[in-house]
């Protein structure tokens, strides 16, 4: 069969939508709290038509259209000092039977451009449940960095202490110093994560100061122990739709930890989010944080993978072509 190689290009969106649609399908036998797929097209439509116009990539096409496709968008400093490419959960796929031949030809050549464009390191999401495309990456030299992950949103009806309550306003100036040391904690082995020094009250105020975020903090006699964050939208498309309320932070200092005080704020914005009609709670999180992964994989189901390889940056002074 003769193959083609091209840019990204919108004119395949319908065919690249159908492609991702179908991948949706898939995880949805596997995870089948994921919001039904009704206007999933419409969601993808506009994230799409913006990467396949200004990203970069290659599209493989055949006799009877688009093959496969692997699209990514350039970052500044993507996990480290070097430039890298993120490909998002829909900006790679493949049809036919030889799945892994066809990812290995899609890597080769999109990593082609990528390196030649300065960008060393190479993320991409997909679903979590596809076992022969993790494997596939992973031959590839992909490992797992960071996970999306969602819960029906079911109360378990333990009693929460009183010692739980909603933050507010005139709380921040307490809970900052939580918010640091939270901030903090990921500097720490083997999270490695570099973030750098912030305001944490301006950083909390400005936080909250968009809609429908809310903040619930424990309390251990009168030193503040641990909170929870809520928010409408996070990192991946499915943390978008209405019926989904996303966890972006939680935190228990560390002499509290293990004696559920995170397991009763969890209680607490699941009762929360029942009370307000949200049906689904998402979570993201970094696989390479032993505590987060533990506490998130015992409550929540992973839908989606971010996996990450860095190119050897000595490449860049040699020639490659
Ligand atoms: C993740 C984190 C918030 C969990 O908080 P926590 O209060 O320790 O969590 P819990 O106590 O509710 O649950 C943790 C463990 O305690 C156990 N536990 C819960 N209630 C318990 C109780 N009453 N008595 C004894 N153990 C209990 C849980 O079963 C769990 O044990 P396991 O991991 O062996 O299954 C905390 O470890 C933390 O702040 N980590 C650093 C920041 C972080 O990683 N945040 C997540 C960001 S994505």
């Amino acid at each position: 069969m003769k193959i083609g190689y091209e840019d990204p290009d919108v004119k395949y969106l319908d065919e690249v939508l159908e492609i991702v649609v179908r991948a949706y399908r898939e995880e949805r036998k596997d995870v089948p709290c994921l919001p039904v797929e009704d206007n999933l097209r419409d969601k993808l439509r506009q994230h799409l038509e913006k990467l396949l116009e200004g990203g970069s990539g290659v599209m493989i096409t055949g006799e009877d259209g688009l093959r496969g496709f692997m699209v990514g968008i350039k970052n500044r400093e993507l996990f480290g000092k070097y430039d890298g490419i993120y490909c998002p959960i829909y900006g790679h796929g493949a049809l036919g039977n030889n799945i892994k031949g066809l990812y290995g030809e899609l890597y080769g050549q999109a990593a082609h451009k990528w390196v030649e464009e300065g960008s060393i390191t190479h993320a991409v999401a997909l679903f979590a449940h596809d076992v022969d495309l993790i494997d596939t990456w992973f031959w590839l030299g992909f490992g797992l960095r960071c996970v999306d992950s969602i819960k029906e949103v079911s109360p378990a009806g333990i009693d929460i202490p009183t010692t739980i309550r909603k933050a507010l306003k005139v709380d921040l100036s307490v809970l900052a110093d939580l918010h640091r040391q939270h901030n903090l904690y990921y500097r720490k082995s083997p999270t490695f994560m570099p973030n750098q020094d912030e305001d944490p009250v301006l950083d909390l105020r400005n936080w909250l100061k968009k809609e429908d975020r809310h903040i619930w903090i424990a309390y251990k006699h009168d030193d503040l122990i641990g909170y929870v964050r809520i928010q409408p939208t996070a990192e991946s498309f499915v943390s978008e739709y209405r019926e989904v309320m996303n966890i972006t932070a939680a935190y228990v200092k560390d002499d509290y930890r293990n004696s559920g005080v995170a397991r009763n704020l969890l209680e607490t914005v699941e009762c929360w989010l029942k009370d307000n009609g949200y049906t689904l709670c998402g979570v993201d999180f970094e696989s390479i944080n032993p505590l987060g992964s533990a506490f998130w994989n015992r409550n929540f189901t992973p839908y989606s993978f971010t996996l990450v390889r860095r190119v050897d940056d000595r490449i860049l002074s040699l020639k490659t072509s």
